[in-house]
């Protein structure tokens, strides 16, 4: 069956300019995902898989190349437009979780609900059901310092998965947790991709790599398939 894949990237470059040196961290990637694939991307630290990530998540721009998403380029939107397909496209779940430590867990699921254009109701029913998906439905009222990590990972899992992006993106998603924690947030995954997700998930954790569906490797900014 041919598909049209969810993202697919040609010929991607990215630099970095430091000083006086421009470091060319993407040399060339192409890659395509499509809807239900659960893709990992394994490489040294470094060899840019977080900024290949980032670009993925239209967090970042790209040098030269371009980035189709859902059919439609991404170079040379707005920055506005970018966000805006970032918030409706896109669910983000990064290694240091990046909860609010004030708010309490109902509160961080419904972060992303600020921006987005869902009355409250709706929005409501979202956090509850992303909550529940998340197994942690009665962990509500708890702020994130009585969590454990796993716990953590799964309420930013949750706030991830809340928007219903069409696109899951993991960096490192268990690289803060011991190997109990991991082998859960793991399981999350792997239902996730199971109900239809499409995700790309960064690691280094050959563990989390077994469930997914295929495996790349970046190496010097390129990506080689085993
Ligand atoms: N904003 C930036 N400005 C300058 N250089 C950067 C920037 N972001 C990343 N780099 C450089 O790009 C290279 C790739 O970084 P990246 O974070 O993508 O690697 P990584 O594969 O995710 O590594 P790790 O496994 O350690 O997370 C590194 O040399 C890094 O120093
Ligand atoms: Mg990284």
């Amino acid at each position: 069956m041919s598909q049209t894949p969810l993202a697919k990237l040609e010929n991607l470059t990215k630099d970095f300019v430091q000083g006086q040196t421009t470091v060319q961290v993407l040399k060339g990637i192409d890659l395509s995902v499509y809807h239900g694939d659960f893709t990992v991307i394994m490489g040294s630290s470094g060899s840019g898989k977080s900024t290949l990530l980032h670009i993925l998540g239209c967090l970042d721009r790209p040098t030269t190349g371009t980035y189709i998403l859902d059919g439609k380029p991404v170079d040379g939107l707005s920055d506005r437009r970018l966000s805006a397909i970032r918030n409706s496209y896109i669910g983000f779940v990064f290694q240091e979780f990046n909860l609010l430590p004030e708010a309490t867990v109902y509160e961080n699921i419904m972060l992303p609900f600020v921006y987005a254009d869902l009355d409250i109701s709706a929005s409501r029913k979202r956090v509850l059901a992303a909550a529940e998906d998340v197994g942690l439905s009665n962990r509500l009222a708890h702020k994130p310092a009585a969590l454990s990590g796993g716990e953590r990972q799964r309420v930013a899992i949750a706030r991830a998965l809340a928007v219903r992006p069409r696109l899951i993106l993991a960096d490192e998603p268990t690289g803060n947790l011991d190997s109990q924690n991991s082998r859960e947030i793991l399981f999350l995954f792997e239902k996730l991709h199971r109900s239809g997700a499409t995700i790309v998930l960064v690691t280094h954790d050959t563990e989390v790599a077994r469930a997914a569906r295929r495996t790349l490797f970046m190496r010097d900014g390129m990506l080689e398939t085993p």
